[in-house]
């Protein structure tokens, strides 16, 4: 990114030099580590007392990813084969801003997801769903000078994931976002509005504020749709401060 200054080191520094730790999260604006309904949590939340590590300055500053790293049709995951996906046309926009409100340009953006059926295109799923030979589900973009980027995709399906006994994610979009370097990655996902599963997912449930989990769910934008091809749906990150997106990883 041309990185959020809420990202940014403050003026103090740690003691192997000038490189001082990126801002930390709002309190109760992410999920618990620990958080039994969701089974993957019991095994890697920390048991024991966090150790302060200091970045260091090759972590802060590298490697920086550019505008040639990226192919100006990554953005759209419709056409990355020789026919058309199957399932609901969308697509998904949104701004970057940092925790000040300011927007954050230049930032890689990537997204993975399932097809229609909801089947990822990888090999350790092996959900009873079709493959459909002309979706992939991945796509990268970088945000705009004014912070915003776009996806054109294909709605996902729900899938079962083996939590518990007849456990099915609702519909989402993968996110990662980079800023300068790997240590600066945020993770997330996108859900979609209506959706009847969202209230008995254990990943949503671990964020313990329903006004913070529902900063996850896109709105519907009619400004966003394109006629006769795609609906429109709207997904804003906010990256640090009191209205900061829940993430997955909190560097
Ligand atoms: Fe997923």
């Amino acid at each position: 990114m041309s990185m959020s200054s809420s990202l940014i080191p403050s003026k103090s520094k740690n003691p192997r030099g000038s490189v001082a730790p990126f801002r930390r999260h709002e309190a109760g604006t992410q999920p618990d580590d620990f958080y039994p309904p969701y089974r993957a949590t019991t095994l890697r939340a920390p048991s024991q007392p966090l150790i302060f590590l200091p970045h260091t300055l090759s972590e802060v500053t590298g490697p920086v990813f550019g505008h040639s790293d990226i192919h100006a049709n990554e953005q759209d995951l419709t056409i990355q084969h020789a026919g058309e996906p199957l399932g609901q046309r969308i697509i998904v926009r949104g701004r970057v801003v940092d925790g000040d409100g300011r927007s954050v340009s230049n930032s890689l953006i990537e997204v993975w997801q399932a097809n229609a059926a909801g089947r990822y295109a990888h090999a350790k799923d092996d959900h009873a769903a079709p493959l459909d030979p002309n979706f992939t589900g991945t796509g990268r973009t970088l945000t705009d000078k004014d912070g915003f980027y776009s996806f054109v995709t294909i709605k996902p399906g729900a899938y079962p994931w083996r939590n518990h006994p007849n456990a099915w994610r609702p519909a989402h979009i993968h996110f990662s976002l980079f800023g300068p370097a790997f240590a600066t990655r945020l993770v997330t996902q996108m859900y979609f509005p209506g959706d009847p599963l969202i209230p008995f997912d254990p990943i949503m449930n671990g964020i313990r504020d329903e006004a913070v989990r529902c900063r996850l769910i896109s709105s519907f934008d009619w400004r966003t749709t394109i006629p006769e091809q795609a609906l429109g749906f709207t997904f804003d990150i906010v990256l640090r401060g009191r209205l900061e997106t829940p993430m997955e990883n909190r560097p």
